[in-house]
């Protein structure tokens, strides 16, 4: 019997010492001391034994089995600091690594031209309004003097959800909600988005518009001119040429666009320009009497001027930028360049 217990003695402190970690050192405590474990079992046979010897025989299997919890206390202790190391070393950082800079995001050059010509306008004392991209046909063509067999009214150009819902083809139809809603003196841009049917490498279906409307008593054609001139020499720079060229528009009445020396070339020719020198970036005119009449305005008492630009045109010319596609492709690295 007492070499029984040695030999078990010696397996579980063998077995103790051999377990490399948590898990196998709590399995091996299972075996040798649980409930159905080695040293249990013979603790359970000493029934078997003479009365006289079941003192001295359990007193033994006691003292093992107190050894044995030292020794595994003891190895769980050296295992469980192995492996807390372990799972430190693992997981450490080097703290000497160049940290990971936040990604910091740029205006795109359509929201900086916008935003500079609100801040070029509203200085002149002008409102920023907006309207609708999804639009009557009212709003977008017949109260702007466009006649149904107007081309410009053509399926090929504007997207149509029915007879008289359309997407917006153009931003002048916020000059009539304006009128509508307001009595003059009026003075107000309106940006936004405009669309078309129209796509190769010089249109996109969806573009960029702002709108300029000036309601008042005694507005000419000088009043005109002058907001314009004054507002491309903020846009460019004084040495921007300014060319304004006789035009038509069914709105407006004289009406006139108006070119900008091509800042890419300098005015001596280039793909951009079309080798002309020149880029029309706006069109413009006084408000024809019969858009005043629409929206209940007499002729005979305000007048007004109206100007619609086109606002890639002008990012192209203020930045440089020689594609208009460069301008919707998204590719960070081409949007990375222009500042906040
Ligand atoms: N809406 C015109 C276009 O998209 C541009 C325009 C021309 C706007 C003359 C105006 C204007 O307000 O007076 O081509």
């Amino acid at each position: 019997m007492q070499e029984q217990i040695a030999q078990i003695r010696q397996a579980a402190v063998e077995s103790a010492q051999q377990a490399a970690t948590l898990q196998e050192l709590t399995n091996a405590k299972v075996r040798y001391l649980g409930k159905k474990g080695e040293l249990t079992k013979l603790l359970r046979s000493m029934g078997q034994l003479p009365p006289e010897e079941r003192p001295v025989f359990g007193r033994l299997v006691n003292e093992v089995r107190d050894e044995l919890e030292g020794i595994w206390a003891k190895r769980e202790q050296e295992l469980f600091q192995l492996e807390e190391e372990q799972r430190l070393k693992a997981e450490a950082l080097d703290w000497t690594l160049p940290g990971r800079r936040p990604m910091r995001g740029t205006l795109h050059p359509i929201t900086l031209v916008i935003n500079e010509a609100k801040e070029i306008f509203t200085g002149m004392g002008y409102e920023v309004v907006e309207g609708p991209e999804v639009e009557w046909d009212y709003y977008n063509f017949e109260a702007l003097n466009i006649p149904p067999d107007h081309p410009a009214r053509d399926t090929q150009d504007t997207f149509f959800f029915s007879e008289k819902l359309l997407l917006r083809s153009q931003t002048s139809s916020v000059q009539i909600h304006t009128m509508e809603q307001r009595q003059p003196p009026i003075r107000i841009i309106a940006p936004g988005k405009v669309y078309r049917a129209d796509a190769d490498v010089t249109h996109s279906p969806m573009f960029h518009q702002i709108e300029g409307l000036v309601v008042d008593e005694g507005i000419t054609f000088a009043d005109l001119k002058g907001t314009l001139q004054l507002f491309i020499e903020r846009m460019f720079g004084p040495e921007a040429k300014v060319r304004f060229r006789p035009s038509y528009f069914p709105f407006t009445e004289p009406s006139a666009e108006v070119d900008v020396s091509c800042i890419i070339c300098g005015g001596s020719g280039c793909r951009v320009c079309k080798d002309t020198g020149w880029l029309e970036i706006l069109g413009c005119g006084m408000v024809d009497p019969r858009v005043l009449r629409g929206v209940n305005y007499d002729p005979d008492v305000v007048s007004g001027f109206a100007f619609g630009m086109g606002v890639e045109r002008i990012a192209m010319l203020r930045y440089g930028i020689n594609d208009i596609r460069l301008l919707f492709e998204n590719d960070v690295r081409f949007l990375k360049q222009f500042g906040m």
